[in-house]
């Protein structure tokens, strides 16, 4: 069982070569998806369904060539289906604040649902072992750093909060209710809550399995392009979630004469170096801009073999983990390999069993297991692209 992420800034080629992995996967004969999380999904134009499109039917899983199907989530019926109890309070909330309630409808698509829907069928297609591999194709960076650290927000949301607002609802809500004239969540809206966690159990430790999950950022030899991608590198360290390559797409031909297309070549040629410096030593795959956009199955066929040429697209690609917890001497230290940052912009704090890490504008929250939340003291110190953060002594004792 294999999940590969394809992630990276609008525009790159993730859905091209998600296809093109999904492609190429099936015709070894794995059983594979291609999910889409792109709102303004294409994976059914990139595979010019053509007849096909009549029985296509959007937020079902749906084949399109031997071993290979496709998914593309509808939010319509994922709010029919998973979160009826829960929309159907927050549309109530929306509507008495005197928002109408067609607008109440629509707002009341709660943030990140789409991307919770997608975690559910991930897990679902893992518990039942439907697949031999998932291929997500992501919405652009912002979006997709969002989703990845969903499951550890929902943790720390029924950890946190839910207790005591279940609790407050109980008994200050009917008051509340009468005297603000809101409505108050009742022991159903908090079921489904409940429900919706429990469907979610363990995908969180399925996305930072290296064994399982691996993220392939796709980028272009772009100034612009190429910071994002280090962006997204960081972030995906710092979830816990291995980055198995990088997916350098677009590269003019070297045999390009036109001069016109002469200086373009020498940026993206010094582009390239200061990629493989930057992200080495995870690979760096090379695919040439083709001479026309890519669709429909031949296409797709040939940007797969760009890729990969002879590699098995399942294989995890660099073999290192992000995210290591060790004992020495005595004393824990987590490691966490981050790139791209200097000493001075991390920041670490520890509230009870809680350590956040906030780099420049990221933010992550870690539940720290017992032996290391009891610690008397926390440090961090650099070497080479991993922070070492050390656990010393134990607080009670
Ligand atoms: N190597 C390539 N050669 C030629 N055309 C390409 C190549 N890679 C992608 N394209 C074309 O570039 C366009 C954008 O690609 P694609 O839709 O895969 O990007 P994306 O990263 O998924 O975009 P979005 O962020 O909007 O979802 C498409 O028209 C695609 O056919
Ligand atoms: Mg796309």
């Amino acid at each position: 069982m294999r999940i590969i992420f394809f992630a990276g800034k609008g525009g790159v080629g993730k859905t091209s070569i998600a296809a093109a992995t999904g492609i190429k996967s099936s015709l070894m004969g794995y059983k594979t998806i291609i999910i889409s999380l792109d709102a303004a999904h294409s994976l059914s134009d990139i595979f010019d369904l053509g007849e096909g499109l009549f029985d296509y039917h959007k937020g079902k899983a749906f084949q399109v060539l031997d071993n290979l199907f496709i998914q593309e989530l509808d939010i319509q019926e994922e709010l029919e289906k998973n979160w009826g109890e829960i929309y159907k309070y927050f549309s109530s909330l929306l509507n008495t604040t005197g928002i109408d309630e067609i607008l109440a409808e629509e707002l009341s698509i709660i943030p990140g649902m789409e991307e919770v829907s997608l975690l559910f069928y991930i897990n679902r297609y893992v518990k039942e072992n439907t697949y031999d591999v998932i291929i997500l194709d992501c919405a652009p960076t912002g979006e997709a750093l969002r989703f990845i650290s969903i499951p550890t927000a929902l943790e720390w949301y029924m950890k946190k909060l839910f207790r005591m607002e279940k609790t407050l609802a109980k008994y200050v809500g009917p008051l509340a209710e009468r005297i603000y004239n809101i409505p108050v969540p009742g022991e159903r809206y908090f079921d489904a809550v409940a429900d919706l966690f429990g469907k979610l159990k363990g995908v969180d430790e399925v996305l930072v399995n290296p064994r399982i999950t691996t993220v392939r950022l796709v980028t272009n030899p772009e100034k612009i392009v190429l910071k994002e991608t280090q962006r997204a590198f960081m972030y995906f360290c710092l979830n816990r979630i291995s980055i198995d390559a990088i997916i350098m797409n677009r590269i003019l031909p070297e045999d390009i004469k036109d001069p016109y297309f002469l200086n373009w070549r020498k940026d993206q040629l010094s582009r390239m170096k200061e990629a493989e410096n930057l992200f080495s030593p995870v690979p760096v795959f090379r695919v040439k801009l083709f001479d026309g956009e890519i669709f429909g199955t031949d296409r797709l066929r040939q940007l797969s073999d760009e890729i990969y040429k002879g590699i098995d697209p399942l294989d995890r690609l660099y073999k290192d983990e992000p995210y290591k917890i060790i004992k020495e001497n005595g004393a824990y230290q987590m490691i966490i390999k981050l790139p791209f940052i200097t000493r001075e912009n991390v920041d670490l704090k520890r509230i009870s069993d809680e350590l956040i890490i906030r780099i420049g504008g990221m933010k992550r929250n870690i539940l720290l297991p017992r032996h290391l939340a009891d610690a008397k003291t926390i440090e961090a110190k650099y070497k080479g692209q991993d922070l070492f953060i050390s656990f010393k002594g134990e607080q009670n004792g």
